[in-house]
């Protein structure tokens, strides 16, 4: 019922470039700060302390990248021969965003000053902003230490006046295939993702590979981020600009929906991608047991430098498609994992040290060459045009993006209606019409109104 006043924008994003879609979709955050003025005194008890004497901050970070490939432990070195006088001790997060956020959400409103600082999605601003689970850093760092960020990254990290969290990484959807499969079948690398069910069918019935495309289909956020990017392709979004009403159940979460549902009963792809996050799906190719992926630019990396990968030298990467009939490329979802500082840190300058040093060049350099999409422009710049960048950093403006609604603080309520429902339609639990109804429903008591 909604999907008409949808649609005009969808189009609209469809006609733009990459960078321009974020300046868009982001408009949001910038709406929601002009509608209340910023407050302007600190409810932080985040103190400075002498910077003279050694220091040890802790950073809870999840890992950056798989197994041995995880560059955590080299990121901190570089920092700490750069800053010997801070040492920065390591706590893994989980991988899970949800449980990463509700692991954080109950330590810092219970007072710990552990973590100093956390690597926090690009979804929670809004959240930790208004319940002061993180500290405005735009009332430490100046506007031309925001300005060095790629467009539209630092609009995403506001909520209302006040910047949470420095872009650490950007992340975008891509697809993975496996160049050499298809080349020995004949196939073309998908454009549309009628396209890619074919060729993963094909493949999979002429016994070529155990599955054929794995994705992120489990009753987590990384499903909220699939779904967007179909629904995306078909026309639609999940909430009409104002944030007042859900979108969902439209002729586009119709098309989007079904033909996700489609994929696991043609068998293109294994009722298991029901249960698949990030590592389930990545490792399942990387092992050389699925000819198609969806995952983060970092998978890349993971894939062609892993210790167990069976597919180095095999992989090819490309935007996702679109649905057919459509011209362009598909819709990428907009992630990324942004630096917060925990409001009750006792560390503040050695936090906000750490933190510049995250978005400087060495650092996104690192992150860079381990196929992290960097926030920095001028390194993102630098590897888009290089030729022997990682391949995602390469093609990453040339995707279509389409962003989550995490405007409102509300929102792991508003995309918890997305993915349990599109779940339950995966499994076949319930239809595709009952699940969009239902969706629409609870994302609606979700929203409360709007922003
Ligand atoms: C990636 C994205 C993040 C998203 C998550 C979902 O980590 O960067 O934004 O929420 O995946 O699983």
């Amino acid at each position: 019922m909604n999907s008409d006043r949808v649609e005009p924008k969808a189009r609209t994003w469809r006609r733009r470039s990459g960078k321009y879609a974020v300046a868009l979709a982001t408009s949001s955050f910038i709406l929601a700060a002009c509608g209340s003025s910023a407050s302007s005194s600190s409810s932080s008890s985040a103190t400075t302390s002498a910077s003279s004497s050694t220091q040890t901050i802790t950073w809870w970070s999840s890992p950056l990248g798989a197994g041995a490939a995880d560059i955590r432990s080299n990121l901190i070195s570089a920092f700490e021969k750069v800053y010997p006088n801070i040492k920065v001790n390591l706590v893994s997060a989980p991988t899970n965003t949800d449980t990463n956020r509700a692991q954080l959400t109950t330590q810092i409103s219970g007072g710990s000053t552990s973590p100093d600082v956390f690597m926090g999605d690009v979804i929670w601003p809004a959240q930790f902003g208004a319940h002061g689970l993180a500290l405005p850093l735009s009332k430490y760092l100046p506007s031309s230490y925001w300005s060095q960020f790629a467009p539209g990254l630092v609009q995403g990290a506001t909520y209302k006046g006040q910047v949470y969290g420095s872009p650490m990484f950007e992340d975008q959807g891509f697809l993975f295939y496996r160049k050499d499969l298809l080349q020995a079948a004949n196939l073309p690398v998908p454009t549309t993702w009628q396209q890619l069910e074919q060729e993963a069918v094909q493949l999979v019935k002429a016994g070529k590979v155990q599955n054929g495309f794995v994705w992120e289909g489990n009753s987590y956020e990384g499903l909220t981020c699939n779904f967007m990017e179909y629904l995306g392709s078909a026309g639609g979004n999940v909430v009409n600009s104002a944030y007042t009403q859900s979108t969902i159940n439209s002729a586009a979460g119709q098309k989007a929906l079904s033909f996700m549902r489609s994929l696991i009963t043609s068998g293109a792809s294994p009722a298991s991608v029901t249960t698949m996050q990030e590592p389930q799906a990545e490792s399942t190719f990387v092992a050389g047991n699925a000819a198609f992926l969806r995952n983060w630019s970092y998978a890349w990396s993971d894939s062609q430098t892993s210790a167990g990968s069976a597919v180095v030298g095999k992989v090819g990467v490309t935007t996702l498609p679109t649905f057919a009939g459509q011209s362009g490329t598909g819709y990428a979802n907009i992630g990324g994992w942004n630096l917060y500082v925990n409001p009750h840190s006792t560390h503040l300058n050695a936090d906000l040290t750490f933190i510049k040093w995250m978005a400087g060049t060495t650092a996104q350099t690192m992150l860079a060459d381990h196929s992290f999409i960097p926030t920095l422009q001028s390194v993102r710049q630098q590897f888009a045009a290089s030729t022997t960048a990682p391949p995602p950093l390469q093609i990453a403006a040339k995707e279509n993006l389409i962003p989550r609604p995490s405007g409102s603080p509300n929102y792991a309520a508003v995309s918890q209606a997305i993915y349990t429902n599109v779940n339950s339609a995966l499994t076949g639990s319930s239809s595709v019409s009952a699940a969009l109804s239902s969706a629409a429903s609870q994302m609606n008591s979700a929203l409360g109104g709007g922003l």
